[in-house]
């Protein structure tokens, strides 16, 4: 069962954003040009803050190996990070995938399958498992994603996610995670592993998409 009642604090990022640094300072494909609509979060903020979860994680874990579950794509560029820290504060761990897939364009479409999922029973059974995200938004992909892990007869399940939104009009997400990166608006977001219809994946920063950013056709970069 995850358990949400002990949930880490987070990092809130306010409505206008708090980056100080200068969009013009960031490193992006040409092609992107026109389509970033304001920068919300900094390599620089997201690298300082993985080190505080790692650093949350080795504290709830230190002589365990969790098994750091990663959900592809999007959470790939956080989960490295994560990683790389967890190495630095000598906390072993195991390392499996699976893929979902809720998502068609910016609108959430609230159905989620498990694509060829390679998840082995051996591997998850009577272990600490952390499922490491990129997002949680209303929370539907969570909700959905958790029962079928419980499955696993796993010793204990959380979530660790870089961002978490905020929904507004006290909406609460279906599932929540316990380690949450950054709070952010309810915007559509960028970069970092975070795609719009398979762009911009590729991106160091976290940003805001641009309307022309919307109304690009992905399709017409090769
Ligand atoms: P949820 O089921 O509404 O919580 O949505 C979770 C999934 O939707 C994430 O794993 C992302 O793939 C995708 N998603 C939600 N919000 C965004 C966003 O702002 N940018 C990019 N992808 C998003």
């Amino acid at each position: 069962m995850t358990s949400t009642a002990n949930k880490r604090e987070t990092t809130v990022i306010p409505d206008e954003g708090t980056s100080n640094v200068d969009p013009a300072t960031r490193l992006y494909p040409p092609e992107y040009e026109g389509h970033l609509g304001s920068l919300l979060i900094s390599h620089e903020e997201i690298d300082s803050r993985v080190q505080e979860l790692a650093q949350c994680i080795h504290e709830d874990y230190k002589g365990t190996r969790p098994v750091m579950l990663c959900t592809l794509k999007g959470a790939c560029p956080f989960y490295q990070h994560l990683l790389d820290a967890l190495q630095d504060l000598k906390q072993g761990y195991t390392m499996e995938f699976l893929r979902a897939s809720s998502y068609v364009g910016a609108a959430t479409s609230g159905n989620v399958t498990l694509l060829g999922s390679e998840l082995n029973k051996e591997d998850l059974e009577n272990r600490h498992v952390i499922l490491v995200e990129d997002i949680v938004d209303t929370g539907t992909t969570l909700a959905n994603l958790l029962p079928l892990l419980q499955k696993f007869e796993l010793k204990s399940l959380e979530v660790c996610t870089m961002l978490e939104k905020r929904l507004g009009d006290d909406k609460t997400p279906a599932a929540k995670a316990k380690y949450a990166g950054f709070s952010i608006p309810n915007k559509f977001v960028l970069g970092f592993g975070l795609d719009y219809n398979e762009l911009y994946r590729d991106l160091k920063d976290i940003w805001v998409i641009s309307q022309a950013g919307i109304d690009f056709d992905a399709k017409s970069l090769v």
